[in-house]
């Protein structure tokens, strides 16, 4: 036990300021891990705010993490000393049910817990994340970083590029495909790359022109601005998938219509109620809303071979620690080129 520096909000209404803490002392299946990077998602902001209700302070947030495994308990026979590795948002899990067994440890149906904000056996009772110099993890939540990735760009992966191939590899997206990224901004971007890899067509839809020189760069075919209605109405069922991470409500069915018949909007960014549903979009066209989250540890890790084969890293701006809450203040204005 060792009193490790951090970054903590106190409070809802608190910045994010230095903080010590304590990690358990690892157990026979734990790896301590150092922490090189560790990228900024919206969720750590959400958290920070108790947007859903469900923060414990001191929140040290911080899911998208990479760095070199410093301590192996005795049961950890697959990881060495040195190694590099990352941790996404899932902490632990029953690893009994029948999601766990399937490899989907997000659906775990007695509850997934997260790398931090959960009750786990750490010290302080709570789970703190990555915003801080190292922390513990069950090694089945450990993943084994691919030689040739950039560790810096590795770091977002493990949130915002899960986060986009899952539902991707779940709807069988490939080449013939027509697919719609809804929002370009860490997943956003994330999921352009992903998409455009998977050989899709690939339509950045966003609200900031401003942006459409950079989609096309990630490897957009083209570009659709969401508030110019003339043009969403000439793209009026041209998709097989849309996936949507807008951060916050806003109105689903001004999408919906862009979607072929049996095409499905897939929503990982906003999580909670929204505006009120028009079903004509689904009824006329036999349409689906679906949500997804993260992605299970099995398919974490064929992610990051997958962005290790197709050279895929996160397009990252790097700041030091003392800087994260004007990242935040940055994040609400829309301004992250394209993860922090
Ligand atoms: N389901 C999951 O497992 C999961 C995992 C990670 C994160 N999330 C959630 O996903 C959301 C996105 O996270 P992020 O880190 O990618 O956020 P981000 O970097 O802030 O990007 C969000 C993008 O959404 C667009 N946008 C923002 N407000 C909008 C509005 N009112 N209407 C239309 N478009 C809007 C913007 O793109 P344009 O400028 O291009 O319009 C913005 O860049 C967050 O809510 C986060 O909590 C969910
Ligand atoms: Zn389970
Ligand atoms: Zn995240």
């Amino acid at each position: 036990m060792s009193h490790i520096s951090c970054y903590a909000a106190l409070s809802a209404k608190s910045l994010l300021s230095p903080y010590k803490i304590d990690r358990r002392k690892i157990g026979a299946n734990d790896v301590e891990i150092a922490i090189d990077f560790c990228g900024v998602c919206h969720t750590d902001l959400h958290y920070i705010k108790n947007d859903w209700g469900i923060t414990h302070y001191p929140v040290v947030p911080g899911h998208e993490i990479v760095g070199k495994v410093t301590s192996l308990g005795k049961e950890v026979k697959n990881l060495k000393i040195g190694q590099r590795v990352a941790a996404g948002y899932i902490g632990n899990s029953c690893q009994t049910c029948s999601s766990c067994r399937a490899g989907f440890e997000q659906y775990c149906l007695k509850g997934f817990s997260t790398i931090f904000n959960s009750p786990t056996k750490d010290l302080g009772g709570f789970a703190y994340g990555g915003y801080s110099k190292s922390i513990v993890v069950d090694d089945h939540y450990v993943l084994t970083v691919p030689n040739g990735l950039d560790p810096a760009g590795t770091a977002p992966l493990l949130c915002a590029g899960i986060t986009t191939y899952s539902p991707l590899k779940n709807w069988g997206i490939k080449p013939g495909m027509t697919v719609g990224i809804i929002g370009l901004g860490g997943l956003g971007h994330m999921g352009v790359k992903l998409s455009h890899a998977m050989g899709a067509k690939t339509v950045m839809i966003t609200t900031s022109i401003n942006k459409a020189v950079d989609a096309i760069k990630l490897g957009a075919d083209e570009v659709l601005i969401s508030t110019d209605s003339g043009l969403m109405k000439a793209m009026a069922n041209q998709f097989d998938f849309l996936l949507n991470t807008i951060p916050g409500p806003h109105d689903y069915n001004h999408y919906m219509g862009l979607l072929k018949v049996d095409g499905t909007m897939c929503i990982v960014g906003s999580i909670g109620p929204t505006a009120e549903l028009n079903t004509e979009h689904l009824v006329y066209g036999r349409r689906r809303i679906a949500g997804s989250l993260v992605g299970g540890i099995k398919e974490t890790q064929e992610m990051l071979y997958f962005c290790a084969k197709h050279q895929i890293i996160a397009e990252i701006e790097i700041i030091k620690m003392d800087e994260i809450n004007q990242a935040y203040e940055r994040m609400l204005k829309n301004d992250v080129k394209y993860r922090f």
